[in-house]
């Protein structure tokens, strides 16, 4: 297949997006204006060696009247050969038989829509189709986007290795890792890593193709790029530059995109695929569990593997931690297959925390008396510009946060001491969830051990972004947790819910992959009836702040959510000149710049000042890797391991007191145990055996010391003055540094600032310990696992409030009264200097006026009475 004559004549007439031919063929376009039907080549089976001939058309008569045209470059076939097998295993992919159909919608067709099962081969083979057929070269390459890091590096490895191409050339980019190089033709990379480089190259000239796939999962970055897509594919036509986008997705809701004509004038084309799926019996149950749905997934497995014929098993759960506890069970169960070390203990690194706490007392000998002060307007040093790389998309993430407050009851005790069932064949138990190794994750690929059955216990991934070889019964619990975020009041929840139908079906087709298979819902059909159709998108659930700050670096007026089942439609103002008269203040360019949200950028732009800039980075990495310690309060399965278990919560327990230390440090509060977890793990070489010892997730210690990395190469790039080196260690800040710091937190997380609630003022006893904050009216608490949690100061602020059984503020830092003014002058109001230094209170305004200044707070928010000098 190859570019239609009409486009390649106006690539022609740019040399950028050329394609370069690697080895000359012909010089003119085959097909074009000849009235022939362009010649469809299809590669043979197995592979090819050379570059197909092209046949050069005879021009017809009246042709060489045309306005002469530099001769086009037409596009190269690129030989791939692949093993047999591989080979062979495509042949058997439904979208291989679409191949024709797409290539020629392709070449007629700016955009284009695919749609087919999952695991019809769409997200392995198409970006193949596309590199055939010759639509990279060196500087026009393919992009994928992804909305899940797990499937961007999985889906670059499997599509390499069946191209038999390195991963020089097939790579992935996620926000904290790629392995781009100049030889790179297809990358996948997550969707916020695209939309981060559009900041850079509105026009994504990089691009030859851009696949959105996953588009069904309605991601809020894959949202955002479909608008601007939308709108890039036309600005690179007028300049004769084509770019192809292709939407991918699965069989459902694709008109999402075909229906919403302000964002496509004409309605892209659809290529379906159909795929092979084999029927599936949907088996629900007679009644819904309430809440043991994961004990009935465990009693469902056991009778699937003790008495229905061979066949894997996929069974749907909500959280990594419920993961992990039925595999165990299931291990337990059936032990033949459980024969799994469990990992010790290990203090080997006590010495190395020996030496941070002494070299942190020695730097805090040399403090300073003076109150010191940020200086709010020194961020210019951070001008707009270049900086940082890409940005992640959070989705991964969701599924492994806050587990420790959601997880349900599992019901272990059921289990007792002698279940241990006979099976005649051993249960291969694996789990998948994203946060789980790449390399454990990539187990569930490989064929069982022989002699044993499949079991992979899954969240939400395996439902459309892996598909699972030899599934045969898929277990539906049909509840998913997501992240809920209330745009009013700021507090996010992750809530367990039912799934909508389109999941629930979904899921189900996962069984029917090879050969028929069965579903089991634990839950009735009259509950399934009341499921939604679809989940929300994404956009309508998470903080947009950062969305809109990047919009605004785009200089993008407007971004309209029509209803919000709509993908938003952008305004793009007069693109090209307003860049320079655009309405972003410094600092706010300057922010968007960080690969980081708004409020975290902020601390980062505030932060050269008296060498701050590295405890922040830590901090701020710290901050944005959600739950850097482990999940410890998931419910034991054997008394000793409800031991072992105490044992590790009371050392991380004491791990916290030691990080958070004393006086302005504990002030800090949980933010100084981030950055004493950070330092102290890397001065014990960042090992596992530290951060199993310590509670701390190595996973998370990992990126963290990636994302510092990044942001040093960032904050380097604009500010060489800087001068930071990217060395993991680091000395312990001075005492003043973190007098320094608080407030550098206290202005980034300014609007999240809360005021306990004085005995006095108590309204009732459900306000006991409590804290107002401005924009909720009822009552947030300091969550438990915080350093500040019997602190209870007067003023905090907080990372971010969570809902669970009350709302709990996490990650939360002292804030000292008089700073409020300086810091956050937003929530006062400053009066003229009174004669009478005492403190007057009108109840009307919720005004107190003080000596030299009066603090104001809205009416509803309890009045301190405090003098400002
Ligand atoms: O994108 P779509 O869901 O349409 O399918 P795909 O991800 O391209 O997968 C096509 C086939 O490749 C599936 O049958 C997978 O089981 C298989 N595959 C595999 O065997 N190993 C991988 N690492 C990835 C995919
Ligand atoms: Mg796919």
């Amino acid at each position: 297949h190859r570019p239609s004559a009409e486009e390649e004549s106006k690539s022609s007439e740019d040399s950028e997006l050329d394609l370069e031919p690697e080895e000359a063929t012909d010089t003119d376009q085959p097909g074009a204006n000849t009235g022939t039907t362009p010649v469809h080549l299809l590669p043979s089976p197995t592979t090819i060696s050379q570059p197909l001939p092209v046949k050069t058309p005879v021009p017809l008569q009246g042709e060489a009247y045309a306005p002469p045209r530099p001769p086009a470059k037409p596009a190269v076939f690129i030989p791939v050969s692949r093993t047999p097998e591989i080979q062979e295993e495509r042949l058997k992919l439904p979208i291989l038989s679409e191949e024709q159909a797409i290539m020629e919608a392709v070449a007629e067709h700016p955009i284009i829509i695919v749609c087919g099962e999952t695991g019809s081969g769409k997200t392995t083979q198409v970006p193949q189709f596309l590199y055939e057929a010759g639509y990279s070269s060196e500087d026009s390459i393919i992009g994928v986007t992804e909305p899940r890091r797990v499937a961007a590096m999985a889906m670059s490895q499997r599509v390499a290795k069946e191209m038999n191409l390195s991963q020089r050339v097939v790579s992935y980019q996620i926000r904290y890792e790629g392995n781009v190089t100049e030889d790179t033709r297809i990358k996948f990379m997550t969707d916020g890593v695209l939309l981060k480089e559009i900041q850079k190259d509105f026009l994504l000239l990089k691009y030859r193709v851009v696949i959105i796939d996953e588009a069904h999962e309605r991601s809020v970055y894959t949202d955002i790029l479909l608008g601007l897509l939308s709108r890039i594919v036309a600005l690179r036509a007028k300049r004769h530059l084509p770019l192809k986008l292709l939407i991918m997705s699965a069989t459902l809701r694709v008109e999402d995109f075909t229906q919403n004509q302000r964002l496509f004038t004409t309605p892209p084309p659809v290529i379906k695929v159909e795929s092979r799926q084999f029927p599936v019996t949907v088996h629900f149950n007679k009644r819904t569990p309430l809440d043991d749905y994961s004990g009935e997934c465990f009693r469902k497995v056991c009778k699937i593997h003790r008495m229905l014929p061979a066949g894997g098993i996929l069974v749907f759960l909500t959280g990594q931690a419920e993961v992990h506890a039925l595999c165990r069970r299931l291990r337990k169960a059936f032990p033949a297959y459980s024969s799994r070390p469990r990992e010790k203990e290990e203090e080997d690194s006590a010495e190395a925390m020996r030496k941070f706490k002494k070299s942190r007392t020695r730097a805090r000998k040399a403090q300073a008396m003076t109150l010191p002060q940020i200086n709010l307007d020194n961020y210019s040093v951070l001008p707009a510009g270049e900086g940082d790389e890409d940005r992640e998309a959070e989705m991964d993430d969701e599924e492994a946060a806050l587990g420790s407050d959601l997880d349900l009851d599992l019901g272990d005790d059921a289990l007792g001491g002698g279940e241990q069932l006979d099976a005649s064949l051993p249960l291969h138990v694996l789990p998948l969830y994203s946060l789980l190794a790449p390399e454990k994750q990539a187990q569930v690929f490989k064929s069982p051990p022989e002699g044993t059955r499949l079991c992979v216990v899954a969240t939400n991934v395996a439902e459309t972004s892996l598909t699972i070889p030899g599934i045969k019964y898929v277990v539906d619990c049909g509840k998913v947790k997501k992240r809920y975020y209330d745009r009013v009041t700021g507090v996010s929840s992750f809530r367990i819910t039912w799934v909508s139908q389109a999941s629930a079906d979904q899921r189900a087709g996962r069984a029917g992959r090879t050969e028929p298979g069965h579903c089991y819902r634990l839950y009735s059909s009259a509950v399934f009836g009341d499921f939604e159709q679809f989940p929300p998108p994404e956009i309508t659930r998470r903080p947009v702040e950062d969305l809109i700050l990047q919009m605004k670096a785009l200089n993008i007026e407007k971004v309209s959510l029509g209803s919000s089942n709509h993908i938003p439609v952008l305004r793009v103002k007069q693109l090209q000149q307003s860049r320079l008269s655009c309405p972003i203040t410094a600092l706010g360019r300057t922010m968007a710049t960080f690969p980081v949200a708004p409020r975290y950028a902020k601390m980062l732009a505030l932060s050269r000042q008296h060498g701050c800039l590295p405890y922040t980075i830590a901090i701020v990495a710290a901050m944005t890797v959600r739950e850097l310690f482990e999940e410890l309060d998931r419910p034991a399965a054997s008394e000793e391991e409800l031991n072992i278990l105490k044992g590790r919560r009371a050392r991380v327990a004491q791990m916290k007191r030691t990080w958070a230390g004393q006086g302005a440090s504990l002030k800090l509060g949980d933010l100084m145990v981030l950055l004493g977890a950070v330092g102290a793990c890397e001065y014990a070489g960042c090992s596992p055996q530290f951060c199993q010892a310590n509670g701390l997730r190595y996973k998370a210690m990992l990126e963290i010391r990636r994302l510092r990395g990044q942001l040093t190469t960032a904050v380097n790039a604009v500010c060489p003055e800087a001068g930071l080196f990217v060395d993991p260690k680091m000395e312990p800040p001075t005492e003043n540094q973190v007098t320094y710091l608080r407030q550098i937190m206290v202005a980034g997380l300014g609007d999240h600032l809360a005021r306990r609630i004085q005995s006095e003022e108590l309204l009732d006893n459900k306000w006991r310990n409590a804290y107002k904050t401005p924009l909720l009216d009822d009552p947030v608490f300091i969550h438990p696992s915080s350093v500040l949690f019997r602190e209870l100061p007067e003023f905090v602020v907080y990372q971010e409030i969570v809902e669970t059984s009350k709302m709990y503020m996490k990650g939360v830092s002292t804030v000292e009264v008089q700073w409020i003014p300086a810091l956050l002058p937003s929530y006062c109001q400053f009066g003229v200097p009174l004669e009478e230094p005492a403190p007057i209170y009108c109840p009307e305004t919720g005004r107190v006026q003080c000596h030299r200044t009066s603090i104001f707070y809205r009416v509803g928010w309890p009045l301190p009475a405090i003098q400002v000098d």
